[in-house]
């Protein structure tokens, strides 16, 4: 057996967009980690590699891939691999989950997110690990207003956006309960909406802030070509035109439920305060938070500078004519991410700010959206041939 200092890190979820971070920063650090995952149209070892590499991390010496079913038990390992990751097992930082919002995916959002649950957690206790670490969303406290606090969510009376929120609040309850039952010390990180490396702009998945900015360049797109190579009599009809300066007026106005925020933190913040809340925080429940987060007028000035358009404005009442069709293509593309962006939820960062009291998340200042969407304009938004699958 591995003396405790031998230990490695047990994370899952290191394939997606924060495991990936998470990862290179605890391998930056000098930790070593075992990644559990599964194979795609790629084997586990091979997407890590290619990650590994995009993400330009030295050491992967100290990374050791170990393909698995979550739905399984033991992992689907054998007997020998099982005891011998036990064996391993440090901290266990559980990242992976089912992030769609669409109800559509519920069995499988369920599945991935409450059901593999139980494998998980009888692994925490076969491996006597040292500490539970649940990466949550600040989300999980549902559909409230006010002070959300770094406390235990209620699932009583409790209404949430979508799937997704409803299967990560309860999974924070059956984390805390299964833990309390095996005494293991158990650390909820809720971070808010994440968005790319404030220094280097990366990035790895471009929904939620990056939807809404794709969403409007392909509308863009549509309508400068409808102007530009076929006359554009029926955009002219809705007010679209190119301005003398080059840019689109595209008169779009998005209905929005409330005048709030929209909470954002950087990816490179996440990783720095779930580090530091590894190394020095006690259990506990963490908001990762921003504290002033940028209300969606800043944000949509933003995008019309980016993207070269001008004319986009926010309601906070219903249409009372019916939608033109950039305002009715952008509705659909975005409607499941219209709650998250007129928020009036505060997020209480006490806990968090008693382990990172000098550590908070960059201001999202146009450099830096700027730098985070030119990377991803750059990575056609993933699609380019040699981006990590
Ligand atoms: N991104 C955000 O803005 C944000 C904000 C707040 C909280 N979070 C939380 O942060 C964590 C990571 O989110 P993310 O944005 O990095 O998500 P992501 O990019 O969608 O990655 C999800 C990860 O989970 C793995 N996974 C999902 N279902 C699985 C299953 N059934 N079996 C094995 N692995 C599975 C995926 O593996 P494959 O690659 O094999 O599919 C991938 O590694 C999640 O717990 C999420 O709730 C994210």
């Amino acid at each position: 057996m591995a003396n405790r200092k031998d230990k490695y890190i047990v994370l899952t979820g290191a394939t997606g967009f924060l495991g990936a971070f998470l990862l290179a920063g605890l391998l930056d650090r000098g930790y070593q980690v075992i990644a559990l995952g599964r194979s795609s149209t790629m084997k586990l070892a091979e997407r890590l590699s290619n990650l590994v590499t995009w993400l330009n991390i030295g050491p992967r010496q100290r990374l050791l891939p170990i393909e698995v079913d979550f739905t399984k038990k033991h992992f689907g390992l054998d007997d020998k691999a099982y005891s011998q990751l036990c064996a391993n097992t440090g901290k266990i930082i559980h990242c992976a989950s089912d992030t769609r919002f669409a109800e559509r995916n519920r069995k499988q959002v369920m599945e991935s997110n409450i059901s593999n649950l139980a494998s998980i957690l009888e692994f925490a206790e076969d491996s006597q690990a040292e500490h539970f670490y649940y990466i949550s969303t600040a989300y999980a406290v549902g559909v409230c207003e006010g002070i959300c606090l770094e406390t235990p969510v209620s699932l009583e009376n409790n209404k949430f956006t979508n799937v997704y929120e409803e299967s990560k609040a309860q999974a924070e309850d059956i984390i805390t309960k299964g833990c309390n039952k095996i005494a293991m010390p158990l650390s909820i990180l809720r971070p808010s909406i994440v968005y790319g490396h404030s220094k280097t702009g990366r990035a790895l998945k471009f929904n939620a802030l990056y939807y809404g900015v794709k969403s409007l360049s392909y509308i863009k797109d549509i309508f400068v070509k409808d102007i530009v190579e076929h006359g554009g009599t029926k955009s002219i009809k809705w007010g679209f035109n190119i301005n003398n300066d080059g840019t689109l007026y595209l008169p779009l106005t998005v209905y929005l439920p409330e005048n709030g925020a929209v909470n954002l933190i950087s990816v490179d913040y996440f990783v720095e305060a779930t580090i530091r809340i590894m190394e020095q925080g006690d259990a506990g429940i963490y908001n990762i938070t921003c504290d002033n987060p940028p209300n969606i007028l800043t944000i949509s000035d933003y995008i019309e500078k980016f993207l070269g358009i001008r004319g986009i404005k926010t309601i906070c009442k219903p249409f009372d004519n019916p939608p033109n069709p950039a305002e009715e293509l952008f509705g659909r593309f975005f409607e499941i991410y219209r709650p998250y962006l007129s928020d009036k939820r505060i997020f209480d960062r006490s806990h968090t700010k008693s382990v990172v009291n000098d550590l908070s998340t960059p201001p999202l200042t146009y450099d830096i959206f700027d730098r985070c969407m030119s990377y991803a304009v750059a990575c056609d938004w993933g699609k380019i041939a040699n981006f990590p699958k």
